[in-house]
């Protein structure tokens, strides 16, 4: 019986609606080949949704997305809209998205493509065979904490405030997320914190501790921030799984996606207790090569492998695709994000046609 999976997709801004259509494409092609039938809704989010109904998130988006087997997002925001009001703003409508569909676990993988090693700007001996996760905590901390906003004193001054805050039950479950990723991986964790300074850092460092307590498979460290951050540059090969709070893995996943030479190649994966997962590149919306075809595709192609494994439970065809992006990559074919001499330059809808070609002679 052919299987059906019926996907929210929101292209978003700048190269979204590129990698977008490239991504899709490579999905009916390897659909066509399994007996599977993608249905698609397209909704809108960011600065198009803005644009056309005065609202990053609208109602409607976020019931399409709430219908769905997954969501497949592209990027968000632009200079156009960088100067708006923060209800205004496309990023509000990505938290509100996250929370609306209760995202609470982020995994962001960097993995370093043997391909591309001369892409990264460290020196290839620390870099070669790096394969880490960070999973990040979606929905908390800084990011959603009470009170937040911009106050007046009684001496009439301004007083900018953003609150960190996690509960027992929002540590426990990402924690566990971390621990269960850990399993699957290389049988290690490094939860990240500010735990000599931070009281909320304290709490999650207890309760990470007490929950390792049904993981005695898995190897637990604790690193604090900033070391962490020295870490990943100075030996990044130590990490395989990493857990930490909202604005702690904000921040160590773009610097671990740097490790691999190019962030227009890293996907990542947001999931819920049940419900839809959101599947998006690492990268943004790029608005400087925006409509020019140079945009590359494949964190967009990959996340949609990261939906067939996390959301819909194809880890065959998530196989697949993974395979051809590696295929195009041996092949020599780059965007001009990851090209180096000797390579064949291709933009992103070539780069398209190049995947859906290996998907149909691979047989
Ligand atoms: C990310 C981005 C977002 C974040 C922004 C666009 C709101 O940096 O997904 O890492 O800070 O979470
Ligand atoms: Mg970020």
């Amino acid at each position: 019986m052919t299987k059906q999976h019926h996907i929210t997709l929101l292209p978003g801004d700048g190269i979204g609606p590129e990698i977008m259509s490239v991504a899709v494409e490579v999905l009916k092609a390897i659909a066509s080949k399994h007996d599977q039938e993608f249905t698609f809704t397209e909704a809108l989010i960011g600065g198009a949704a803005i644009d056309e109904t005065g609202e990053p998130l609208p109602a409607e988006t976020l019931e399409a997305c709430r219908k769905s087997d997954a969501v497949l997002l592209a990027a968000i925001g632009g200079y156009k809209w960088d100067n708006l009001p923060r209800q205004q703003r496309p990023e509000t409508g990505l938290l509100g998205m996250r929370a609306g569909l209760g995202l609470f676990a982020n995994l962001r993988p960097a993995t370093i493509l043997p391909q591309l090693i001369d892409a990264s700007s460290l020196k290839r001996e620390v870099v070669e065979g790096v394969d880490i996760m960070v999973v990040r905590e979606l929905t908390g901390g800084i990011y959603f904490g009470q009170p937040k906003g911009i106050f007046e004193t009684e001496t009439g001054e301004q007083r900018g405030v953003n609150t960190m805050a996690y509960s027992v039950g929002e540590i426990d479950r990402i924690a566990k997320v971390g621990f269960e990723t850990a399993q699957k991986r290389g049988g290690k964790l490094c939860s990240v914190d500010k735990a000599n300074v931070l009281d909320v850092s304290q709490l999650w460092r207890d309760r990470v501790t007490a929950i390792a307590q049904d993981y005695s498979d898995v190897e637990l460290s604790h690193l604090y921030v900033d070391n962490a951050a020295m870490q990943l540059v100075r030996a990044p090969k130590q990490f395989d799984t990493i857990v930490t709070g909202n604005l702690f893995g904000d921040i160590l996943s773009d610097a671990a996606a740097m490790l691999t030479g190019s962030i227009g190649m890293l996907p990542s994966a947001s999931l819920g207790t049940d419900g839809p997962g959101v599947f998006e590149p690492v990268h943004g919306s790029a608005p400087d090569i925006a409509g020019q075809d140079k945009a590359n595709p494949l964190a967009q192609v990959l996340s949609v492998a990261m939906m067939l494994r996390y959301g819909l439970d194809e880890p065959d065809v998530a196989s697949e695709i993974e395979t051809v992006v590696n295929q195009v990559l041996d092949r020599g074919y780059r965007t001009g994000d990851i090209m180096s001499p000797g390579m064949k330059a291709v933009g992103c809808k070539e780069m398209g046609e190049v995947l859906i070609k290996l998907i149909m002679d691979n047989g």
